[in-house]
């Protein structure tokens, strides 16, 4: 089977598709796939790598890729693609309105606003959210344009760079929640193993906190049951009400026993030492084996 991996894009997670790309190309099974890769960063280069492809497995992140928009080209082609599909992926691009219909669900999400442009700028809004708040680009992802802002002198120039960070579209501004950082991810409608995320430079989950070396303590752990039980309910909802499909990763913050839902990655990071491929690895599932039933769900 030729499997093409779609990686690179256009979005500002360019670098980190691109590592993705490179490890899954190189744990593809050689006994069951061909490796192709496609590295694409204009339309046509799109186009023109997919044809002649028995299966597209998606490494973009971000717009253009994470988005919905490449799975609705592949969807058009007729070729099948990871993860996923159209309306799933754009729901869960948008913070947003994922977050609305997590919490029309019924699950923990942090409060929040949403503005479009600097016109919509309004501190007061921000106060009865209550600081430190989190702002971030709506669409974004790996943490590019996020700030914390601990006082409201900070806030507008947090707004401007996410602003400035967000390809199109509005900046999201988040109350923060102190408490465990943890990543749930889910396989063929299945929780993983656990992770929890201990920054070790920065006290968030920053970029370089993600993708630098000893940025970050990344362990599987244990919950008390029950509120393991709720942090199940949590990812199992959210990938039901979003309407994911084979793999996903949901972000949560835990406090007091409490999962607050931060995020849903319909693409998430996976190179080897990625989180997902991390928590298959802790249910003895190899990155080799996990491409394999990725694969195979999305054929399903
Ligand atoms: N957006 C990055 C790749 C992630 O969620 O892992
Ligand atoms: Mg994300």
């Amino acid at each position: 089977m030729r499997v093409g991996v779609i990686m690179g894009g256009v979005s500002s997670e360019y670098e980190v598709s691109m590592k993705t790309g490179r490890e899954m190309l190189k744990a593809l099974d050689p006994a069951k796939y061909i490796g192709i890769p496609v590295p694409i960063t204009t339309r046509k280069e799109l186009l023109e790598g997919v044809k002649g492809l028995d299966f597209a497995l998606l490494a973009l992140h971000g717009a253009y890729g994470e988005d919905g928009t490449v799975q609705g080209t592949l969807e058009t082609l007729g070729i099948p693609y990871s993860g996923s599909g159209v309306l799933s992926s754009s729901l869960c691009m948008d913070k947003s309105l994922a977050k609305t219909l997590i919490r029309s669900h019924g699950i923990p999400t942090p409060d929040w606003l949403c503005w479009d442009s600097m016109k919509e700028y309004e501190p007061q809004a921000v106060e009865r959210l209550g600081y430190p708040v989190m702002v971030k680009p709506n669409s974004g992802g790996s943490s590019i344009g996020m700030t914390k802002v601990n006082h409201p002198q900070e806030l507008r120039g947090a707004v401007e760079k996410a602003f400035a960070c967000a390809e199109e579209g509005p900046v999201l501004i988040e109350r923060y929640i102190t408490g465990q950082e943890i990543t749930c991810s889910i396989l063929a409608g299945e929780m993983l193993p656990v992770i929890g995320i201990q920054s070790l430079g920065a006290d968030w989950f920053d970029y370089s906190a993600k993708y630098e070396q000893g940025g970050a303590e990344e362990r599987i752990i244990e919950l008390p049951d029950a509120v393991d039980e709720r942090v199940r309910t949590a990812a199992l909802t959210c990938y039901r009400a979003l309407k994911c499909a084979v793999y996903v990763r949901v972000d949560m913050l835990l406090k007091d026993g409490i999962p607050y839902v931060l995020e849903v990655n319909t693409l998430p990071g996976m190179t080897a030492t990625s989180l997902l491929p991390q928590s298959a690895q802790a249910a003895g599932i190899s990155f080799s084996s996990l491409l394999d039933k990725i694969i195979t769900g999305s054929l399903q």
